[in-house]
């Protein structure tokens, strides 16, 4: 006699296409406040998605990979090999278009993003903005979101190996990167990375009621 059907997901990770790009950007958006929706702080996803997303999928598609789970694109690593060179880039290349997008956008009118903004310019001009430079010794950077119903099922972990393995592949010294979550920060520590900063950020303070953490941390790759 035939047993139950159990149906077995296909899981796997592959490099960034092209076509990944949207479904990308949602995922950034929908996970931006230490996990949860960009929506409750920001009004305005095109521009925030650019902003969160844009260097690393347009600028250095080939440091990304993506999580697939039945098909359906369900997380990413995003990532810079050179965080001076991303900077650069961002300066020279990025930071007029955004201005121009949020000026055009008339996002500087919203009552969501004036209140957002307000926050980071009073953390700013009082110093809690700052945190060590790491990107001597940790050239690298990343950013890692799966959604919800993908999370805690090694789809993290293998993401990390793929692109751990890139950095190395490219002669990469080190990698380093910031987290307002706590339970990220573990999974971090699980992977070999080390904290080297901790502080805290006020600017959801108004939505939260409280400071998020911020955490930084590193790992040598030789
Ligand atoms: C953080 C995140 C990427 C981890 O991915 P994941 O698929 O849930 O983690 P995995 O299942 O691959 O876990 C890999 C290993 O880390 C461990 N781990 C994962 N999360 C952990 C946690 N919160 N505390 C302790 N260990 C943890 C797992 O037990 C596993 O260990 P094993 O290899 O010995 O089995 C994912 O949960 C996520 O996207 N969270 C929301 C967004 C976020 O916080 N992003 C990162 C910061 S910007």
């Amino acid at each position: 006699m035939a047993g139950p059907v159990v149906k077995v997901s296909d899981v796997h990770v592959r490099p960034f296409l092209p076509g990944d790009r949207a479904t990308v950007r949602s995922i950034a958006l929908s996970t931006a406040m230490a996990g949860s929706s960009s929506s409750m702080f920001f009004d305005g996803d095109e521009f925030l998605a650019d902003a969160l997303t844009g260097y690393f999928t347009d600028r250095e598609p080939e440091s990304c990979f993506v999580a697939v789970l039945d098909g359906e694109v369900v997380g990413y690593i995003i990532g810079a090999r050179d965080t001076i060179a991303m900077d650069a880039c961002f300066t020279r290349k990025m930071l007029f278009p955004l201005v121009q997008k949020a000026l055009c956008a008339g996002l500087l009118f919203r009552a969501r993003n004036i209140r957002f903004l307000y926050q980071v310019m009073r953390a700013a001009f009082s110093g809690r903005l700052w945190a060590p430079d790491f990107s001597r010794e940790y050239p690298a950077t990343l950013h890692i979101n799966l959604l919800p119903q993908a999370r805690g099922s090694g789809l993290g972990g293998r993401l990390m190996a793929s692109y751990l393995g890139l950095l190395r592949k490219n002669g990469v010294s080190g990698v380093r990167m910031a987290t307002m979550s706590e339970d990220a920060g573990r999974f971090f520590e699980h992977q070999g990375f080390k904290l080297l900063y901790r502080s805290s950020r006020p600017y959801f303070h108004h939505i939260l009621g409280r400071d998020v953490p911020l955490l930084v941390y590193g790992r040598f790759l030789r």
